[in-house]
């Protein structure tokens, strides 16, 4: 499970500051799949990032499977939080971000290697998840020979190979016409589900919103849950 409370983020902009978050809570249950929706500049990128301890800069706490998450601070911090995203979190964002010198497979393996595992089990583990969102035939392209909407299917069996308990992705469909964004909609929820996966998924796309089980809408930095069930 994953519960967050009183989220505050602030930035600086000149000398200006910008109430970017303003007191945000929630709970997300596990396998839980969560659209967070909201007009541009509602702070979704903000909670996103905080909840995927790439942003340690805030107030409030974030606590993921009972543990609680680090925040900005000393190297200790900032070591234990790399551990945590290599472990337990996945990461899908809205221009894929694959490694460009590496082909499917050697991107999709990434995560494992970052985690210790052996050679022969990553590709093993690698190529399954490949074959799972349909690219056996592609594991060994770069990612610069595949469509858009291939190159965000990669990047689905890299945020989810691990077998994170977390995923985080940031507008996953804004770079891919309707078609493919249907696939990786799908492709997230059937492999999340199988693993028992918490997606929170920032997303302008009403599609993507209403597979999901839950909406949470951000409005100039604070929530406003629909308290909605679209799950089918
Ligand atoms: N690094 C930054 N420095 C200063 N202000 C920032 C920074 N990042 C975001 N902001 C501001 O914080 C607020 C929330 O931004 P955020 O990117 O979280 O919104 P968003 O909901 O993801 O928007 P979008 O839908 O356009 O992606 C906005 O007012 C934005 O201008
Ligand atoms: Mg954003």
């Amino acid at each position: 499970m994953l519960t967050f409370e009183n989220l505050q983020r602030q930035y600086r902009l000149g000398g200006q500051r910008v109430n970017a978050l303003c007191g945000v809570s929630g709970q997300i249950e596990r396998g839980e799949m969560v659209a967070l929706c909201g007009p541009s500049g509602s702070g979704k990128s903000t909670l996103l990032n905080i909840l995927g301890l790439l942003d340690m800069a805030y107030d409030g706490s974030v606590v993921l499977d009972g543990e609680v998450m680090p925040k900005a601070g000393r190297l200790v911090q900032q070591r234990q939080a790399a551990t945590l995203r290599r472990s337990k979190m996945g990461f899908i964002f809205q221009r894929f971000n694959l490694i460009p010198v590496m082909t499917a497979l050697e991107n999709v393996c990434f995560p494992l290697m970052l985690n210790g595992m052996d050679r022969h089990t990553q590709i093993r583990l690698a190529t399954e998840m490949l074959e799972a969102v349909g690219l056996a035939e592609f594991i060994h392209h770069r990612p610069d020979h595949l469509s858009g909407g291939q190159q965000q299917r990669v990047a689905v069996a890299r945020a989810l190979v691990h077998s994170p308990s977390l995923v985080i992705a940031d507008e996953p469909t804004a770079s891919l016409d309707s078609q493919s964004a249907g696939k990786i909609i799908a492709l997230m929820k059937a492999l999340g589900h199988r693993q028992g996966t918490t997606f929170v998924i920032a997303t302008h796309d009403p599609r993507m919103a209403r597979q999901c089980d839950r909406v949470m809408t951000l409005c100039d930095g604070q929530i406003s849950e629909e308290g909605m069930s679209w799950a089918s």
